[in-house]
């Protein structure tokens, strides 16, 4: 059994990628510093897939930590979820950002490299190509100067990765992720923000619960359909999945250089009131918002072509929007 070694295991995406990842037969360590997580989510994975996953409580920038983990584990495969991603945030604490995000994933491929251990999966985001002049957007599009300090740790994150495996044979698979939601079908795991929620979703569903009195819907005169802004929402099971395609054609070998970079997106757009619209129809229910000022930093509009991903992964999404507003609306009852 290939054992493969996930960092942030028990966060939003890392949660529901070790359950695909059981799912496929794979075994798995996880470690995580439950920063941004608790550890009831191990439980609740040990729930869905009948097996309790290895769980390290550790802050990857614990270099001495991470080697020991490494000296007693023979690890097939790295998954790197771990990192700071508040946004916000990120411009207030840069060099905490920088600290956390880049040191941990130096110390992960020193490891990997002292080893010669192969096989990287690096949670890249669509952040970095900010504003694209061309919709939908392809891998060739170009990298755009950083808007905010944590997509900077995406971007110099990639460099890093493209470099050390040009020198060490770690063949290495960036994922670009477009805006992740939803939660698992059997809705015990699903996203958990600690405070107010940034993100779209999370923040809909907070809403509708009536733990937020309204959404906020940030500017409405974007040159879109309606003048809200466009993402390409995917459901986080889809998403998972294309981790599992990715380490798939690493360890099979199928990869056409030693560092790939895909879009994992739906292919699709929608805007913010598409969404809230969708929402309310698929759950039965009205939400309270409003619209505001624009927010600072927010692209016009950004959706994936998929074309590579679909055909060097052989991965594409199966779930529609519905089924992840639907998912993420139970995630939120069960919340209480
Ligand atoms: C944000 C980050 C992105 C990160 C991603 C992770 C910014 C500028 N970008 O993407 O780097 O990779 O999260 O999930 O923060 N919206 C509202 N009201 C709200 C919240 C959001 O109208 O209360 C709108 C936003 O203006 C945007 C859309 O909903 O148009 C999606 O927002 P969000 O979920 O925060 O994702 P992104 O901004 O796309």
């Amino acid at each position: 059994m290939k054992k493969i070694l996930v960092t942030g295991g028990l966060g939003f995406i890392g949660s529901h990628t070790v359950v695909e990842l059981q799912n496929e037969g794979f075994e798995v360590v996880i470690i995580d510093d439950l920063s941004n997580t608790t550890l009831s989510v191990l439980e609740s994975i040990t729930e869905i897939t009948g097996k309790k996953p290895e769980f390290h409580q550790m802050d990857t920038r614990k270099k001495e930590d991470l080697k020991t983990l490494f000296d007693t584990h023979k690890i097939d495969g790295v998954i790197h979820f771990a990192a700071f991603k508040a946004v916000g945030e990120s411009m207030g604490k840069p060099l905490d950002y920088y600290e956390n995000n880049l040191s941990s994933l130096i110390y992960l491929l020193q490891e990997m490299r002292d080893r010669n251990l192969d096989n990287f999966i690096f949670s890249s985001s669509c952040t970095v190509y900010g504003q694209a002049d061309e919709l939908p957007i392809t891998e060739k599009a170009p990298i755009k100067a950083a808007e905010s300090v944590y997509g900077n740790t995406k971007q110099i994150g990639e460099e890093i990765i493209r470099d050390a495996s040009n020198a060490h044979k770690i063949n290495a698979i960036a994922l670009r992720y477009f805006n992740p939601i939803g939660a698992h079908s059997t809705v015990k795991i699903g996203e958990l923000p600690f405070g107010v929620p940034q993100n779209l979703i999370p923040f809909i569903t907070q809403t509708a619960a009536g733990i937020r009195k309204e959404l906020s819907v940030f500017g409405d005169d974007y040159p879109t359909i309606d003048g809200t802004a466009v993402r390409d929402y995917i459901h986080v099971v889809d998403l998972a999945k294309a981790h599992i395609a990715a380490l798939k054609r690493l360890m099979e070998k199928r990869n056409k250089a030693s560092f790939e970079y895909f879009n994992i997106g739906t292919g699709k757009g929608s805007s913010v009131l598409e969404v809230i619209n969708t929402f309310e129809k698929v759950n039965n229910l009205k939400l309270n918002y409003k619209i505001v000022a624009r927010r600072e930093g927010d692209v016009t509009a950004a959706f994936a072509d998929t074309t590579i991903a679909n055909q060097e992964l052989n991965w594409k999404t199966e779930k529609t929007l519905e089924e992840a507003l639907e998912s993420a609306w139970k995630w939120q009852l069960k919340q209480g």
